[in-house]
């Protein structure tokens, strides 16, 4: 870490950053963990050449951009397709059946879906069933960070974020953008239409008061890691109150919620969680 900001400030020198940055940028990061964002702020601090939080605050309201600049940076939005396959697996296995019985029409949200390789994951697994049977559905893509929401709505991913996808999938879902000869970079894969126009991508921070649509299906997956455990509960909580009866709540793999009941969830499987059927 820099020595810009010490890692071990006092909770009245934390109250008067997160004040700063909050006025500044409307970014809380009192519900973050302080130790993970004290160094992401030292290191973005460093970027700017700012020595202090002064002089990095004043660069913040003179540059605006630089406020974009803190989000993209500040919200970590690695991604990949079909992100811990075996999940992804059991979700088109164990799920989506039952769902598609019950509903033939599925709602479905990524909460903080970075560029969108989980939406247009999820997409994948639902056209390749529309194949076999009719039904619709549609996506609504969420995140905090406009340059990711950007990057979903384009639709061009590396090879190594589909690194996941079998080679037949590929093949019907994306098309290849070669990279020039001599250049000799790697090809890149842009999804097709038939994808893109299942998904809506939106802003929305999930720790505001949340979407009022009702949701068949909410992906919150490697959101909260860096979420205070009181942030992590009221947004759970929040998700809860989105999702009809019966619907589902899928996590991140580091995410099993020992606490489901708390939320009024029933466990379908560790990093699967229903909200029960009415009675
Ligand atoms: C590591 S990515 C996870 C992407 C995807 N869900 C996955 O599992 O691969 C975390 C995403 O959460 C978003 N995020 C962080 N805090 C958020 C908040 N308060 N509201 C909405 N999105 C947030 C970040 O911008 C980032 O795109």
């Amino acid at each position: 870490m820099s020595d810009r900001l010490k890692d071990d400030l006092s909770s009245v020198e934390l109250e008067v950053i997160r004040k700063g940055l909050l006025s500044a940028t409307g970014f809380d990061i009192g519900n973050y963990k302080p130790g993970q964002m004290l160094r992401l702020l030292s290191t973005i601090m460093a970027r700017a050449g700012a020595e202090t939080f002064q002089e990095y605050l004043a660069l913040l309201k003179r540059e605006p951009q630089r406020i974009e600049d803190f989000k993209h940076f500040i919200t970590i939005n690695v991604s990949e397709f079909f992100r811990d396959k075996s999940l992804f697996d059991y979700l088109d296995r164990s799920i989506f059946p039952p769902l598609l019985e019950k509903f033939k029409s599925l709602k479905i949200w990524s909460a903080g879906c970075a560029s969108g390789e989980e939406p247009y994951s999820v997409s994948i697994l639902l056209e390749e069933r529309l194949r076999q049977k009719f039904f619709d559905y549609e996506i609504l893509a969420t995140d905090i960070d406009d340059e990711a929401l950007e990057k979903g709505k384009i639709g061009v991913f590396p090879a190594k974020a589909l690194k996941n996808v079998s080679p037949v999938l590929k093949e019907s879902y994306f098309d290849v953008i070669e990279a020039p000869r001599r250049e000799q970079g790697q090809s890149e894969f842009k999804v097709q239409e038939k994808l893109k126009k299942r998904i809506t991508f939106q802003k929305q921070d999930l720790l505001l008061p949340l979407e009022t649509q009702k949701f068949h299906l909410v992906l919150c997956r490697n959101v909260v890691i860096y979420f205070t455990e009181a942030a992590k509960n009221q947004m759970y909580s929040n998700l809860a109150q989105t999702l009809l009866p019966g619907g589902v709540l899928f996590t991140g793999a580091t995410e099993n919620l020992l606490n489901y009941r708390d939320f009024g969830f029933e466990k379908l499987e560790t990093y699967f969680y229903r909200k029960p059927f009415l009675k």
